[in-house]
């Protein structure tokens, strides 16, 4: 009899000990937010701004943020489409620079928030044909990819080459736009090492990568023109509105679209399409990104493309 009192007598203390635990553990979680809401309203954060920092950002991140000054900009950044935690230092450093959340967000993803060709490292190889090249990301001098195959002068002026599974694509490519009456054209495609380097120093760094740099040296870009066009005046031709609408359908992207010369760090080029298989190329079509910032996002940070 004594010993059953005991045990009841046991379980109601543990009982209330735990209880009294999780009340004072409420207490405190109260009492700490509402710290955090004080000191973010006295930073002069609104009502909305501090359910979306309280809400969107972890607690090291918030802390960050009551170090800082007021940024009007800051529930924008983090409530952004394409917000990349770890960057959110690098966004409040940039946010002055630009009132386009978007470009903030987009510039610093791609990396662009440092000057271009610096922070530089080298392409990750095991992306096989999802590979980055850009301003941000190299080949080695002595990268050779596997596969080159040449074009045949039916489809290209003289003395181009790729890698195969592009070659095929490109044929195919240029089969269906034939049959709509129209002429594909390679122009340039696969260039070495020092093919680039002789570029660069015929070009500009607003149209030619330094060598290294160049997606031509992974053998999956072509320069895609019709006859007697020069440069730019491509994007007038019915073959370039038909590239447009179906180049993605065959695997490639317009790689440097209009408009997008601070995040690619290049200017328009309505010639240059790089292969990246169908699948890839419709999804970075779809996004309406380019595919620097695609990759930033859904490859590196998503870790799925
Ligand atoms: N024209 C492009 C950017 C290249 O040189 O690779
Ligand atoms: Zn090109």
């Amino acid at each position: 009899m004594k010993k059953n009192l005991n045990k009841n007598m046991i379980k109601r203390l543990i009982f209330v000990i735990v209880f009294v635990l999780i009340v004072v553990s409420v207490i405190l979680i109260i009492q700490n937010t509402n710290k955090t809401e004080k000191a973010l309203k006295k930073l002069g954060y609104s009502k909305e701004d501090i359910t979306v920092i309280t809400e969107k950002l972890s607690e090291t991140d918030v802390e960050k943020v009551l170090d800082m000054e007021y940024n009007q900009k800051l529930a924008s950044i983090i409530s952004a489409q394409y917000y990349i935690p770890n960057n959110l230092d690098r966004y409040l450093a940039y946010s002055p620079k630009t009132d386009n959340i978007d470009d903030i967000i987009s510039i610093v993803n791609v990396g662009a928030d440092n000057e271009w060709y610096t922070n530089t490292e080298e392409t990750n190889l095991d992306d096989g044909i999802k590979m980055l090249v850009n301003k941000y990301h190299y080949l080695n001098t002595d990268y050779l990819p596997d596969d080159i195959v040449e074009i045949s002068n039916w489809y290209a002026y003289e003395g181009h080459s790729t890698k195969k599974e592009v070659y095929d694509k490109y044929v195919s490519m240029w089969k269906a736009a034939n049959e709509e009456g129209l002429t594909l054209l390679v122009n340039s495609s696969y260039r070495t090492f020092e093919d680039q380097q002789n570029e660069y120093d015929m070009s500009n760094d607003d149209y030619a990568s330094k060598p290294g740099f160049s997606e031509h040296q992974t053998g999956l870009a072509l320069d895609i023109v019709t006859y007697n066009i020069i440069g730019n005046e491509f994007e007038n031709t019915d073959e370039f509105k038909w590239l447009q609408k179906n180049a993605h359908k065959y695997g490639f992207i317009l790689r440097y679209p209009k408009d997008k010369e601070h995040i690619t760090g290049y200017n328009y080029e309505s010639w240059h399409y790089r292969y990246l298989g169908k699948e890839l190329a419709t999804k970075v079509k779809e996004s309406d990104l380019t595919y620097d910032e695609y990759y930033a996002y859904y490859c590196e940070y998503k870790k799925g493309c």
